[in-house]
């Protein structure tokens, strides 16, 4: 995956120490399209709350979810395709784990036991990843549907936008302001994450780096 093992300038014992502490998490690739991703999509909001019709606006609008797609495309091209492949794989994958925990959860949400250890993503990011795809193929679909004045598509478009929005502020709030989650931050800004919290929150993957670095 990522380069992100050391920080800049370190060598010797203090690279051995930095390793310690810190774990790789997302490279460059995953890291550009994630970044890339969150600008063009703020890009679409403005622009689509300011638009008018057939006017320069609009036309922004759609050229930023196509550059959304571009900027996909090159990235798989460009950069690491394997890193990402691998990285939207395992998000997209619901194994049966997954599929237990989200059940005990759902049938006892105070339910406090302690947690399998999980991969590299945890069920609940893989639910928000399938409810984002789920809402961003509405926008885009109900968006073309407005684009050529389908009766209601419109309407239909402010819906899966209010949706996406919802969902991106849980996001926001988890990245951002819950204490346990935060940390995870650090890891799609710079790509390395604390070894402490990927332990308590994704102990098979670190594992499994600890192994693929031990190998190489
Ligand atoms: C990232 C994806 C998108 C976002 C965040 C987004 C956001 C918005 C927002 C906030 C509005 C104003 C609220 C509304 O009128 O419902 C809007 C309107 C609109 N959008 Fe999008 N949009 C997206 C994708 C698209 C696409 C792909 C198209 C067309 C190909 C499109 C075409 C339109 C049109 C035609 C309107 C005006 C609808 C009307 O006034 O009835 N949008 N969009
Ligand atoms: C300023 C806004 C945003 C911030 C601060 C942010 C932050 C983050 C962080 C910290 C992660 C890594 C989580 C981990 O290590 O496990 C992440 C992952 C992710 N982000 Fe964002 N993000 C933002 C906006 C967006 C937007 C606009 C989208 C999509 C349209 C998006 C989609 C994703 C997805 C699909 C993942 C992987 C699943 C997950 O970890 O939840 N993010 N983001």
């Amino acid at each position: 995956m990522g380069d992100f093992s050391t920080s800049p300038g370190e060598s010797g014992g203090g690279q051995a120490a930095i390793s310690r502490s810190w774990v790789p998490r997302f490279g460059r690739t995953e890291r550009f399209t994630h970044w890339w991703m969150v600008v063009l999509m703020v890009a679409a909001l403005l622009t689509g709350l300011g638009l008018d019709e057939g006017g320069i606006m609009s036309w922004v609008h759609v050229g930023s979810v196509v550059l959304i797609g571009l900027g996909l495309l090159l990235a798989a091209l460009l950069g690491d395709h394997r890193a990402l492949y691998r990285a939207i794989r395992a998000l997209l994958i619901i194994d049966r784990r997954d599929v237990v925990w989200l059940r005990d959860r759902a049938r006892l949400p105070g339910d406090r036991r302690p947690e399998p250890e999980w991969g590299v993503f945890n069920p609940g990011q893989k639910l928000f990843a399938w409810a984002l795809s789920l809402s961003v193929t509405a926008m885009i679909l109900t968006g073309v549907g407005a684009w050529f004045s389908l009766a209601e598509a419109g309407d239909l478009h402010g819906a899966s936008v209010v949706a996406t929005g919802v969902l991106l502020s849980l996001h926001l709030f988890m990245a951002l302001a819950n204490p346990s989650t935060r940390p995870s931050f650090m890891g799609i800004l710079f790509g390395r994450v604390n070894r402490r919290w990927a332990a308590a929150h994704h102990g098979e993957w670190l594992r499994a780096v600890d192994q693929t670095s031990q190998n190489t």
